[in-house]
């Protein structure tokens, strides 16, 4: 059984912090920052505002572009990496305010991996028959868990949320391919401990993400039987834009054909790929018929890559 992204949403709170904004209480610069990670600005959650109330604006707008009722989701999936508490799941308190029918509801703990664990699951649970509708939500608010204090890690992140509906669908669309893969030995890497915060050695990730996603990527395109050359747009996890533009020179992929909105948002860990995917679709960098490559790379360490016929 195929299945069909049929609708796609995303929010990020109004509050912009800027690399300017940073200058006036950590010992850095707008220069270094664009310079060594492409970010110039970052949203920035309320402090009432949870992953869930983030997810919730998103996967409204992608329930309601796919044409169907919260009613009519069957299983939600919440990649984050900042639940609103360890238990309930995010996805618990995301469906109550979606008025959803009690559907199977958990949380997904990948890291910036997290959305495309989620696709692949998604893709399950409809492929076995359990299935009709299938939520997935990338929603963080990564800003409560940033240690202010640390240049080398608060200019690096933001909030937000993008949410895709996957469907059951006769068509050929859907998800061709999917390879995720964890190494746990590297998980000093990155990390954070349960009421601490951020914690990353900055050199070890980069090297690690540019392998590990250029890897997956070959093998998920092998398993999709495509080459580079059938995929309209690469949507890479945005963490660095040296490392996006690094994957793509390894990979031997033209700039045109690699999305990257990291400037405006900075690295919203689970969040980026799905909002990355609803700029660049309403930017008309994909449509109908088009296939995709995704993939990302993140604390666990997790990583992994998706080619999806759209
Ligand atoms: O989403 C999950 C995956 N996450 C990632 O993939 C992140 C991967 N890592 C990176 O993106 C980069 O390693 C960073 C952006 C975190 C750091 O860039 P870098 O080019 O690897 O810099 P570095 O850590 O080697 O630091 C270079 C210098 C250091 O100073 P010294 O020792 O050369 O004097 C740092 O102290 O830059 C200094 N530095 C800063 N200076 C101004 C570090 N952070 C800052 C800062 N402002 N914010």
């Amino acid at each position: 059984m195929a299945c069909e992204i049929t609708g796609i949403g995303m929010y990020v709170p109004p509050r912009i912090l800027t690399n300017h904004d940073l200058e006036k209480f950590l010992d850095t610069s707008d220069e270094w920052i664009t310079t060594r990670t492409g970010i110039k600005e970052r949203r920035i959650a309320e402090e009432w505002e949870k992953a869930s109330d983030l997810g919730y604006e998103a996967s409204k707008e992608a329930i309601e572009k796919a044409g169907i009722s919260p009613k009519d989701i069957d299983v939600v999936i919440v990649a984050t990496s900042t639940p609103d508490m360890i238990f309930p799941s995010t996805a618990c308190f995301l469906s109550d305010k979606l008025k959803c029918n009690k559907p199977m509801a958990f949380d997904i703990s990948a890291a910036c991996s997290g959305f495309i664990y989620g696709l692949t699951l998604a893709k399950t649970f409809i492929a076995s028959g359990q299935a009709n509708n299938v939520l997935v939500v990338g929603t963080e608010v990564f800003s409560k868990i940033v240690d202010w204090n640390d240049r080398t890690t608060a200019v690096l992140f933001g909030d937000g949320a993008g949410a895709v509906v996957i469907s059951r669908t006769n068509t050929d669309k859907g998800i061709l391919s999917a390879v995720m893969r964890s190494d746990g030995s590297h998980w000093g890497s990155l990390y954070c401990p349960v009421g601490e915060k951020i914690k990353m050695r900055g050199r070890e990730t980069f090297k690690l993400a540019i392998k590990n996603m250029a890897e997956a990527s070959v093998k998920a395109l092998e398993e999709a039987n495509l080459t580079l050359d059938d995929i309209k747009l690469v949507i890479p996890h945005q963490a660095n834009i040296r490392i996006i533009n690094a994957l793509a020179e390894k990979l031997n992929i033209p700039e045109e054909k690699v999305f990257a909105n990291i400037h405006r948002y900075g690295n919203t860990s689970a969040a980026t790929i799905p909002i990355a995917m609803y700029e660049a679709l309403q930017e008309g960098r994909f449509g109908r018929g088009d296939n995709i490559l995704l993939t990302a790379f993140g604390g666990g360490l997790t990583w992994g890559s998706v080619v999806i016929k759209v």
